[in-house]
């Protein structure tokens, strides 16, 4: 007992002396900022870049609510915002020489093709950045350019479908393996499957983040001809893989063929309004 109290009194004592020498310390070196250092100075340290929304809205493409763009009939909830999960996971990629990929050059939106590849090309800020397009309508392609320079970055396009895996691998082989893949494609879950298995398995590279847009298509469509089904099934089996980590209970065995194909390849995933990201292994 006495050697305790000993010791809280020796503690309290040099509490108390840390606390002294960091108020004098503190009141010091704030004079010294003060009277050395011009206000200015503090202003010019940094330039704050415009968030992903404010890219995304001088683009006009519609991943960001765009009213003008998807009228979102008088309920924001039926709009497409992918701000949160953009803005939350791609930063640290905006000065970086990534890869990027995205499925999707919008060649069949009303407003016209090359939205996103404005966007990407005013958002990712390393002339080294790498963007690549996956785009199915070969003519469309055609009459965009299949090498082109916008905002000073080098964009490939390639014609071809994403439910084809051996494009897939061709265009891995010339411009990846990928940091980052945004699947805005055809939207059909036999193409959103192949594009889940194909990139977790070998597109993307070690912790590379794949985000597949517009899921409500599984609430929206029925299964596919080519017999695939709802995508949303697959992200619940996901979460019970994730959870149980292995733990044998019947009734959450994994049966979605997608899961049984990438479950070990998923770090983590997550959801926000209508779109899905993976973290990659
Ligand atoms: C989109 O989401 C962001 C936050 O993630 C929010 O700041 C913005 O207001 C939203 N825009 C619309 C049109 O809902
Ligand atoms: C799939 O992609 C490969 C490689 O680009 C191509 O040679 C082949 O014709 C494509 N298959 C179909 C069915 O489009």
């Amino acid at each position: 007992m006495r050697v305790q109290a000993k010791n809280v009194l020796i503690m309290s004592l040099r509490h108390t002396l840390v606390l002294l020498i960091g108020a004098f310390l503190g009141y010091y070196s704030s004079n010294i900022l003060l009277v050395g250092v011009p206000r200015s100075a503090e202003q010019h340290a940094g330039t704050v870049e415009a968030s992903w929304q404010a890219v995304a809205l001088q683009t006009g493409t519609d991943k960001s609510g765009n009213p003008h763009v998807e009228p979102c009939f008088s309920n924001k909830l039926h709009c497409n915002n992918y701000s949160a999960m953009y803005e939350e996971f791609l930063t640290p990629y905006r000065s970086l020489p990534a890869k990027i990929l995205e499925i999707g050059l919008g060649c069949d939106m009303i407003y016209g093709p090359g939205k996103s590849l404005d966007l990407w090309t005013r958002y990712f800020t390393n002339p080294l950045v790498e963007i690549t397009f996956i785009e199915l309508d070969a003519q469309c392609v055609q009459r965009f350019g299949e090498q082109i320079y916008k905002n000073g970055k080098k964009v490939s396009v390639v014609a071809g479908d994403q439910a084809n895996v051996s494009l897939l691998a061709e265009v891995t082989r010339r411009y990846g393996p990928f940091d980052v893949v945004i699947d805005d494609g055809g939207h059909t879950f036999h193409q959103q499957r192949t594009c889940i298995e194909f990139f977790l398995n070998t597109g993307l590279k070690s912790s590379g983040l794949l985000f597949i847009e517009d899921l409500h298509t599984s609430f929206l469509w029925k299964p596919d001809v080519a017999g695939a089904d709802r995508v949303n099934f697959a992200f619940r089996q996901l979460s019970d893989v994730l959870l149980s980590s292995g733990l044998p209970d019947k009734r959450y065995t994994p049966t979605d063929k997608t899961v049984l194909n990438v479950a070990r390849f998923v770090r983590w995933f997550g959801c926000q309004r209508r779109a899905c990201f993976i973290r990659k292994t």
